[in-house]
């Protein structure tokens, strides 16, 4: 009979541990020991030890990215635009891998303003922003002589640093990725 009682007993308190709100934490035993909060800063918070009171800590001068990224040298002037046509040179072979992956990435990146055809305004892609009237300006036509015309460098630097309107996507995609979207485009956009 004792048994059943405090087998009762404790059935009660396990069972009064579980409830419908599982965003409330209730007690917490083991807490007073410091076990389960970890007094450490987080990234983003303040801290009273460290330069500028943050603790993430700005990267020091000259850092540059691993990966085998060096910093773009040129400026988002037109000067530089082509400086960068004459200088930059293509590190990679217009392979099917390379077109493909350029597809790929121009289809992610480009799309949404140049149409998945690069025509740009004139584009039969129903999906773009400038035909759904979500951005104003039109779009540059990507299928003209013109700018079949520029050297590979030209249109890196585009995509690198913008070009009047068109934002910069240096930091969104990487260098090779640049490199194969540029071939995509003066490949007509085949990748074959
Ligand atoms: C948010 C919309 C938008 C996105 C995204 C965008 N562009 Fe543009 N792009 C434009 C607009 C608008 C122009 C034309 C106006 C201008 O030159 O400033 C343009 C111009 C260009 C030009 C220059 C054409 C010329 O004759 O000078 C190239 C090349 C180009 N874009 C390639 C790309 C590539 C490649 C991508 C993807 C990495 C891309 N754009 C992403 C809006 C965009």
């Amino acid at each position: 009979m004792k048994k059943t009682i405090l087998l009762l007993f404790i059935a009660g308190l396990v069972l009064a541990s579980c409830n419908h709100y599982p965003e409330k934490t209730y007690w917490d035993y083991m807490g007073e020991f410091d076990m389960y909060y970890s007094k450490a800063y987080e990234s983003y918070s303040p801290n009273p030890h460290l330069p500028g009171g943050m603790t993430l800590q700005p990267m020091p001068e000259g850092t540059v990215p691993r990966d085998g990224e060096v910093p773009y040298p040129f400026k988002n002037k037109l000067a530089d635009r082509k400086l960068a046509g004459q200088k930059l040179k293509n590190p990679l072979p217009k392979t099917p891998e390379n077109l493909e992956r350029g597809q790929m990435m121009y289809n992610i990146y480009c799309a949404v303003c140049h149409g998945k055809d690069g025509k740009g305004m004139a584009t039969a892609d129903t999906t773009t922003l400038y035909k759904k009237k979500l951005y104003p300006i039109p779009p540059a036509d990507l299928t003209t002589d013109l700018v079949r015309s520029y050297p590979d460098g030209e249109i890196y630097h585009v995509i690198t640093m913008g070009s009047a309107i068109m934002g910069p996507h240096g930091s969104q995609i990487r260098p090779a990725d640049r490199w194969r979207i540029v071939h995509y485009i003066k490949n007509g956009f085949k990748v074959k």
